[in-house]
């Protein structure tokens, strides 16, 4: 039985989308969770040259203010990006800002990085690393921490807002991911333009070199290919370690059923998955095997997570499916995963990265 589907869905779906997320952080905030079980060896795969035990991660968004990163480690994930976060907080769009297409196993949100700003995370993330050196017993669970990188609404240099959250997070986490991709805060995704893009990787670059954090960049489902190959290829010139594809889409494909289709803001979900691995696939050919890429985008099975491996993704990230599926889908796509590269004969993750493509 589905104890999340059964007795903690129905509660939920009645609530608004925001409350029920906050309940959430409270809970998992609690630190009251078993330790999830031990991972299927096949699953064990590195990033950036670190292990992880598996390649399912959690995106970004879901924990914006890094409250809860290790009790998400704890549930199982293999790797946990928070944020993202702005130098200054922001409050956001005004709410509702969260809608479940439920139907369509999918979310629109227009948030708006609404977060509580860089020192209030630094703060955070320090205390965590502190805890972490005086080892307690019982330990924090092993696992990778990214944070994404956002630009404030009203910032005169958005260029400059990347650099400073990532000169001033480098030392807390184990990657940052530029996001210049978020549909919600007006003119962002123009920094993927190429000159844009140029401008903003070269301020990040002397950063990058002196400290030496993986630094990823990611991107919009809603690019034409072009402008896919032309960020891969910028990508390499700037030596960033990998990519992450996709965010949300502004746009909405054919066939979406759910009341709240009409709303304005990114959409999430299974709707989103074709298209997202579409540019992972492309982003592969262009600099797989030179870069790690990332593939999230409406990922609600092994199979899914399967399929973006395949297509060329290191590892994955997923965040809507866990609103409908709850935390038992993470040992669910775990366990499906491990039997589908059992059964197509591969001995770790590595090994199927891109097989679509050979
Ligand atoms: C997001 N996502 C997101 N991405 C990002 O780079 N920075 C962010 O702050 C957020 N915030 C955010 C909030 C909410 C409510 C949602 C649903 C999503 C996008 C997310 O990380 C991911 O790229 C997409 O949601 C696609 O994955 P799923 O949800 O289809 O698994």
């Amino acid at each position: 039985m589905n104890l999340y589907r059964c007795l903690a869905w129905p509660l939920i779906r009645q609530m608004d989308a925001e409350q029920a997320h906050r309940l959430t952080l409270t809970l998992l905030k609690t630190g009251w969770l078993p330790p999830a079980p031990q991972d299927d060896p096949v699953l064990a795969t590195a990033l950036f040259g670190k292990r992880i035990p598996n390649p399912v991660g959690l995106a970004a968004g879901f924990d914006k203010n890094a409250e809860v990163p290790d009790a998400m480690l704890r549930l199982g994930f293999g790797f946990v990006e928070v944020g993202g976060v702005t130098p200054r907080p922001q409050p956001g769009n005004p709410r509702p800002r969260i809608f479940r297409l439920e139907e369509d196993r999918a979310v629109i949100n227009r948030m708006g990085f609404n977060n509580a700003g860089l020192e209030a995370m630094a703060a955070r993330l320090g205390r965590r690393r502190s805890d972490r050196r005086s080892d307690r017993p019982g330990g924090m669970p092993g696992g990778l921490l990214g944070v994404n990188l956002g630009a404030n609404k009203d910032s005169a240099d958005r260029p400059g807002d990347y650099a400073l959250s990532y000169d001033r997070l480098a030392g807390l986490v184990d990657f940052a991911v530029v996001n210049v991709s978020s549909p919600n805060t007006p003119g962002l995704r123009n920094l993927q333009g190429r000159e844009e893009l140029a401008a903003l990787l070269a301020r990040l670059q002397p950063l990058h070199e002196r400290h030496g954090t993986p630094l990823l960049v990611k991107i919009a489902p809603d690019l034409a290919d072009e402008d896919i190959d032309e960020i891969a290829q910028a990508a390499l010139a700037y030596r960033l370690d990998g990519i992450v594809a996709t965010n949300t889409t502004i746009t909405r494909p054919g066939g979406l059923r759910s009341d709240h289709t009409g709303e304005s803001g990114g959409l999430s979900g299974a709707p989103l998955f074709e298209r997202s691995t579409a540019v992972l696939r492309r982003l592969h050919r262009q600099v797989g095997g030179k870069m790690t890429l990332i593939g999230v985008g409406g990922i609600a099975s092994g199979a899914d997570a399967y399929a973006k491996i395949r297509a060329g993704a290191n590892a994955v990230q997923l965040y809507s499916a866990l609103v409908y599926e709850g935390p038992g889908l993470i040992a669910r796509i775990k366990r499906e995963l491990a039997a589908l590269l059992k059964q197509d004969g591969f001995r770790s993750v590595a090994g199927a990265v891109g097989a679509d493509a050979a």
